[in-house]
């Protein structure tokens, strides 16, 4: 088989055969393929989509790149979350706690920052000795004593969708429904759940910009779910502004442990909760969904699920006091105000406008080896249908360096729409499919 042979039917739009799929995870996974013909692989499948036997064969290669665990000897029905990548999108900080302090078993496998998009990993690596590089034994040790562990994809689980995932990072090859697709099943299949909730985004912050697309990934997820005879969840959520205030590794961190104490913006809130009580329901905690949404509510309210959110940091070399002391989080060193260059409503917020401009700050990554700066981003000051006047601060970008910080400025000005009429209210959680 030639890596070339296969690039040419896949842009000539044919069906690969399971054996073919296989080479290129194999072979890239293992370095005989070069970033150059993946990358070229990559685009084609952007270009010319998967059919349902491609995208099962693709995502049980990547999930069989490395170890498959099984959490058997853990008790209890295990369950993850996983969202498709928003900008603000700090909710599996809020829901896994939540679900975990209900008593549902929580491994947690997460990516980092995507495109324009935030990533688990790099938010919780911005508190200071926080490790999410731990071995499988380490990972169960810890689910078997805390009920919930985060990591990352690793040479032991998933290695190709690590690969995989860094390249089209940076490749311009991210908004593809096979591509996400398999990323997210393959990593969260090789982790021994029984259940899973995900949250697909759709919106101008999403890598789905329409509801149509949005569900036809969500039917992909579940679909490949139901193969392997798991119980997947998915809830299509409104991702046309970011979520929360804050955009940026250890702001976000910053508003995750208010939100624990109770003090969150009310969507983050308000989708955490709805997420925490899909897992705490799938996890047979509870008989039906609404008693799930009321056990969800009463662990953030008691403080439990931020006890627990403190016990995991500590155990994963993380300081748990950063999360009470803001100044023992990375912080920035300079700050500029955004202001309203006229009186009115805010009508729209391009999230991924924002997300770029963060990255462009350092909050991401431009290419595969860059170092993030996890003291960076921007924090709003307003959302969606707030009125505000003329000079009025829209939102403060936090900087270490001047460099892009022009550019990204322009970009966050012209991320906010004022307009004379306040703007209809739009629904968050748009959509459950599974
Ligand atoms: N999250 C993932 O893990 N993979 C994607 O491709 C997108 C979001």
């Amino acid at each position: 088989m030639r890596t070339v042979d296969l690039i040419l039917r896949k842009r000539g739009g044919e069906e690969l055969s399971v054996e073919e799929l296989q080479y290129l995870v194999t072979g890239y996974t293992s370095g005989d393929i070069p970033d150059y013909q993946m990358s070229a692989f990559l685009m084609a499948t952007y270009f010319n989509g998967m059919t349902d036997r491609e995208l099962s064969a693709l995502t049980e290669s990547m999930m069989q790149s490395g170890e498959v665990l099984t959490l058997s000897d853990i008790p209890g029905v295990k369950v993850d979350k996983h969202s498709t990548g928003g900008v603000g999108d700090k909710t599996s900080l809020i829901c896994a706690p939540i679900a975990a302090a209900a008593g549902v078993p929580v491994p947690m496998i997460s990516g980092r920052g995507l495109g324009h998009t935030g990533g688990t990993l790099d938010k919780l690596e911005s508190i200071p000795g926080f490790r999410t590089d731990l071995t499988v034994e380490q990972f169960r040790a810890q689910l078997l004593e805390l009920g919930l562990c985060f990591i990352g994809q690793s040479e032991e689980i998933s290695p190709a969708d690590k690969r995989l995932y860094a390249l089209r990072d940076v490749t311009g090859t991210v908004e593809s429904i096979p591509l996400i697709a398999s990323s997210i099943m393959s990593k969260k299949m090789a982790e021994g759940i029984d259940a899973l909730v995900l949250d697909v985004k759709v919106g101008n912050g999403a890598f789905m910009k329409k509801q149509v697309d949005a569900r036809r990934l969500a039917q992909a997820m579940v679909g490949i779910g139901r193969r392997l005879d798991k119980r997947v969840q998915a809830l299509i959520t409104d991702m046309n502004q970011p979520l929360g205030y804050a955009i940026g590794n250890a702001l976000e961190v910053m508003e995750v442990s208010q939100t624990l104490q109770k003090a969150g913006p009310a969507d983050l809130t308000r989708l955490s909760l709805e997420l925490a009580a899909r897992m705490i329901y799938l996890g047979k905690i509870t008989p039906t969904l609404d008693e799930a949404r009321k056990l969800a509510e009463d662990k953030l309210m008691d403080g439990s699920a931020y006890r627990k959110f403190k016990q995991v940091v500590q155990a994963q070399g993380g300081n748990p006091q950063a999360l009470d002391r803001f100044e023992l989080l990375p912080n920035a060193s300079g700050m500029r105000e955004i202001l309203s260059p006229r009186a009115g409503f805010v009508s729209a917020i391009m999230a991924e406008d924002i997300g770029r401009a963060s990255q462009m700050m350092g909050a991401g990554r431009a290419r595969k080896e860059d170092v993030i700066d996890p003291a960076v981003g921007v924090i709003l000051e307003v959302k969606v249908g707030e009125k505000v006047e003329a000079g009025s601060v829209l939102c403060r970008l936090y900087y270490t360096a001047e460099e892009n910080l022009d550019e990204a400025a322009d970009l966050i000005e012209d991320a906010f729409r004022i307009s004379g009429a306040r703007p209809e209210e739009r629904e968050l959680i748009l959509e459950v499919v599974g």
